[in-house]
């Protein structure tokens, strides 16, 4: 009995430590790419892009869906940017992240395939590409971006209702996963 709760507890922990190098390592280069794409707009004396954490969860999603494909000619910022990518399992991807097609549809999104994601090159394929033709546009009022292995996405958002981004579960989810972590830190301390 003893061995089985100590045995679970080791995979909690485990666990734990692979959420936190997982997101602080993709976190590393997500912000860079964010600070780089607001520095460039600043140099154009546009406003600065707000985080979108709901288009933030859709673009780790989409990046998932890539990860797999090998960056080539025709990926990076040479993909065809547009607000619905071409996966069939579209709308699950939306209903992952409890998004409603009728407030992401105003939105872009942007992905780029860099080897190791190396971070001169990441923001270069967003400023010096086609894309900058969409960071350049006042209408885009928020980012949220993902990635995975060499694929890093950008979703821009608006702040109209049509691109908002904006979930009726978001605040729902958020309270889940906070009586979630309580919960998980109760079975810890008492197993501790
Ligand atoms: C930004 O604004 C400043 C001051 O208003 C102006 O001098 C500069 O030319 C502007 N730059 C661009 C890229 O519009
Ligand atoms: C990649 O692009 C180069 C030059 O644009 C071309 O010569 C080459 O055939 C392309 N490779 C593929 C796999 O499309
Ligand atoms: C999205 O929202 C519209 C309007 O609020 C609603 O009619 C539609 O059923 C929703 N779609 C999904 C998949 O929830
Ligand atoms: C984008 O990244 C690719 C690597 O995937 C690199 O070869 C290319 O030069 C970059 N493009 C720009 C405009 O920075
Ligand atoms: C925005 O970028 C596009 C594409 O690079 C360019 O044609 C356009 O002139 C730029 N607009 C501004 C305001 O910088
Ligand atoms: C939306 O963003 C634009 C451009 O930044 C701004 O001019 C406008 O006031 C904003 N509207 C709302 C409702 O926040």
């Amino acid at each position: 009995m003893a061995s089985a709760r100590l045995h679970f507890l080791f995979q909690l922990l485990l666990l734990f430590i692979l959420l936190i190098n997982h997101s602080v390592k993709c976190d590393d280069e997500e912000e860079n790419l964010f600070q780089g794409i607001n520095s460039y707009r600043t140099s154009l004396n546009l406003s600065s892009l707000t985080k979108n954490d709901n288009a933030a969860c859709l673009a780790e999603e989409v990046a998932d869906q890539f990860k797999k494909q090998p960056c080539t000619n025709t990926t990076g910022s040479n993909t065809v940017p547009g607000t619905e990518p071409q996966f069939s399992n579209y709308p699950d991807l939306l209903d992952k992240c409890h998004l409603n097609i009728t407030n992401t549809r105003d939105g872009v999104i942007l992905p780029a395939c860099v080897p190791n994601l190396d971070p001169s090159l990441v923001l270069s394929n967003f400023t010096e590409s086609l894309y900058s033709g969409y960071l350049n546009d006042s209408t885009y009022t928020g980012a949220g971006i993902g990635s995975e292995d060499n694929w890093i996405v950008v979703i821009l958002s608006t702040n109209t209702s049509g691109g908002s981004f904006v979930t009726a579960e978001s605040d729902a989810a958020t309270l889940i996963l906070k009586i979630e972590l309580v919960y998980l830190l109760l079975i810890l301390v008492f197993f501790l």
